[in-house]
């Protein structure tokens, strides 16, 4: 059988990990030109089928809607796609209604012509300074970032995010505070081989996959950015005096995390939020299991609003309780 999987990072390393045999691959299909090796199997662009036969692409990218516009352009039948992450849509999928036209009440028309939304449509696209395609990734994350970023100017302070990865959310808080200084944490060679040892191999080598270069060319205001490389929180070192008004902690592994909280709770201003990704997913319970810890070292439980976002982020504010 011949089975491609688009993708060769997080999404991808998830099916490996979930139990998909990296050995039934014959290769994967990365669009941004990244070659090599994935996993032991080879990296190919998506264009590199054109005209081939085979059986069937795994798509393991959130960026479902592209990728299936890509697929299009380039003749894949899309019997042959199978979307593994974000295969659903929130928007219309009715190209027209002119045809009904005449043949259907007006009102009923009107009616169908706005289908019910799982989210508010007219603030779907509509007004958003994000992009386009990191809202279909994660529409509620993305929105609630937007809104709270809109809560901040009473709170002083810098932005920070540990755990950034390829920069996609980094460039979210970067187009949203584009006066605040961001702070960027991340070893950009993935997580500390001792915490990673007994985590999945997907996960692990998929994380390997960043550079700062990278983060720092999809920044909008790149002029705003610290980074900070290599293991936290030996590289918070110098920055005890300051001050935080947003904070993303998104380590995914347990400890880190613990370190997250014990280093920015303190520091978060009153007014400010941070945002712990995957509290509430349970493909990474460290997250969750950290928070515990943490409370229990404080003897109290921090104020917090879960979100129905992809990975369960739970938004942490700070009123003017003791530290
Ligand atoms: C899930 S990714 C972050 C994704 C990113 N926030 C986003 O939404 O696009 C987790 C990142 O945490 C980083 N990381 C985890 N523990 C770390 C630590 N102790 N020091 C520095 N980086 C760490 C890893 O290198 C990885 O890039």
């Amino acid at each position: 059988m011949k089975l491609y999987v688009w993708g060769a990072g997080c999404g991808a390393g998830d099916l490996i990990d979930r139990g998909l045999d990296p050995a039934r691959i014959t290769a994967f299909l990365d669009g941004e030109g990244r070659g090599g090796s994935f996993l032991g199997r080879p990296v190919l662009p998506p264009e590199a089928l054109r005209g081939e036969d085979f059986d069937l692409i795994l798509v393991a990218s959130r960026q479902a809607e592209a990728i299936a516009e890509r697929a299009r352009e380039l003749g894949f039948p899309a019997e042959k796609l199978l979307f593994c992450k974000n295969n659903w849509r929130l928007l219309d999928r009715n190209s027209a209604y002119d045809k009904a036209a005449g043949l259907l009440p007006e009102a009923l028309l009107a009616e169908l012509r706005r289908p019910q939304h799982p989210v508010r449509e007219p603030l779907w696209l509509a007004d958003s300074p994000l992009p386009r395609r990191d809202l279909e990734n994660d529409y509620v994350r993305l929105r609630t970032l937007e809104a709270l970023c809109r809560q901040l100017p009473g709170a002083p302070g810098a932005a920070a995010e540990l755990g950034v990865y390829r920069g996609a959310f980094a460039a979210c808080i970067n187009a949203l505070l584009p006066e605040r200084r961001l702070y960027l944490f991340d070893s950009f060679e993935g997580f500390a081989e001792a915490e990673a040892a007994d985590q999945a191999a997907g996960l692990v080598e998929a994380h390997r996959n960043t550079d700062e270069g990278r983060v720092l060319s999809l920044l909008p205001h790149p002029e705003r950015a610290v980074i900070r490389r290599g293991f936290f929180p030996a590289t918070a070192r110098g920055l005890e005096e300051e001050r935080f008004a947003l904070v993303s902690l998104d380590a995914d592994l347990e400890e880190s995390t613990l370190q997250g909280l014990r280093w920015f709770w303190p520091r978060l201003h009153p007014g400010g939020f941070l945002l712990l990704h995957d509290w509430d997913n349970p493909r990474l319970p460290g997250v969750k299991r950290a928070l515990e810890r943490y409370e229990e070292e404080l003897r109290r439980r921090l104020p917090a609003v879960p979100l129905c976002d992809v990975c369960g982020t739970l938004v942490l504010t700070r009123g003017d309780e003791p530290k």
